[in-house]
């Protein structure tokens, strides 16, 4: 079983580190543009197998994407990072262009692959990566949810002064900024939030996840990579391990939530096949409206994209 992971910089190649660790695959490709760069990471990475012991192989390569040939999962992390003062969407073009390139590329190497979609701003570029995949919407999946949920579980949890692990939430919508907390379908293990915590207290938290990827541009002058990668395998291994968790991914919807056309945020079973359902959540005024703000953010980025 192969995985190619296409970018090899800080997210592309924590999410190798993470997998070899792992040891749950035969073999990666890690594939950058940038001449010799994935191949001097894998090497790194491969160095490490002796003494952790992993069966994993890993390769890099410049741009062949021969080599990612039936891959059975393929994760898009290539693209241009947020720097400090900018936004997310400030990306929309730029990573837009290298996704439809690097998607037609995967697809047409490996037709039947899974692609989890990383690259900013997270839902537009998981609607782009569709859009040029032209495969089942099942198959194309953005990562967003799982980090903002664990951002809000680990601030949640040093708030409480409780262990983050009994922390259970689900959020909806657009990645950061835009993302609809469930107060109401966030539990502590199984004891509802509002016994922890008032509605209003918990916006405060919200807003601290919200601007949690901030936060960290602000320190490092480039955006996450540690939390990311460990979002990304969760989600790998749920598709390889065919184990139906139920995670926020950002998924293209066709009517569920009355919305269409659009990738966002939603709570879905994860599979072999890839999202194996979309659940569909009685949401109340609030929470619907919410919803519709995120969903009227990201259509106006698709609206901007150059054909
Ligand atoms: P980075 O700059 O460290 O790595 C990006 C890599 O992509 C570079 O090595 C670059 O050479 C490569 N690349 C650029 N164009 C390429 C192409 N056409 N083909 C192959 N490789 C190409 O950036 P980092 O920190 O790894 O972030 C990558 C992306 O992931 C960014 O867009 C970032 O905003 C996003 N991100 C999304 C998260 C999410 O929650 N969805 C979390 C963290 C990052
Ligand atoms: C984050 O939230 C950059 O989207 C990335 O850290």
């Amino acid at each position: 079983m192969k995985i190619t992971i296409i970018g090899a910089g800080n997210v592309g190649a924590s999410c190798a580190n993470l997998l070899v660790q792992k040891d749950i695959i035969k073999k990666i490709v890690l594939l950058d543009i940038r001449e010799k760069f994935s191949e001097g990471k894998s090497l790194d990475i491969s160095q490490m197998i002796p003494i952790i012991q992993s069966n994993t192989k890993i390769i890099g390569v410049t741009n062949d994407y021969s080599k990612s040939k039936n891959s059975e999962i393929i994760i898009i992390t290539c693209g241009i990072p947020r720097k400090p003062g900018m936004s997310r969407d400030d990306l929309v073009n730029a990573n837009a262009e290298i996704i439809r390139y690097v998607t037609k590329q995967s697809i047409y190497f490996s037709p039947k692959a899974k692609l989890i979609i990383v690259s900013n701003p997270l839902d537009v570029m998981a609607y782009v990566s569709y859009m040029t995949a032209k495969i089942d919407n099942h198959r194309v999946i953005g990562m967003a949810g799982i980090l903002d949920s664990t951002r809000y579980r680990y601030f949640l949890s040093k708030k409480l002064k409780i262990s983050p692990h009994d922390i259970q939430s689900l959020l909806l919508g657009g990645h950061g900024d835009s993302m609809v907390p469930l107060y109401r379908y966030t539990s502590i293990s199984g004891i509802p939030l509002q016994e922890f915590l008032s509605e209003k207290e918990n916006d405060e938290i919200i807003e601290k996840t919200k601007k949690g990827g901030e936060e960290i541009v602000n320190l490092l002058g480039t955006s996450a990579w540690i939390a990311p990668s460990a979002s990304i395998i969760q989600m790998v291994e749920a598709i390889l391990k065919d184990s139906k968790r139920i995670f926020s991914c950002s998924a293209f919807l066709k009517g569920e939530y009355n919305l269409k056309n659009i990738y966002l945020g939603v709570p879905v079973i994860l599979g072999k096949s890839g999202i194996e359902k979309i659940i569909e959540l009685q949401l109340n005024n609030k929470e619907k409206n919410l919803l519709k703000k995120s969903y009227d953010h990201i259509k106006s980025m698709i609206v901007q994209l150059n054909h």
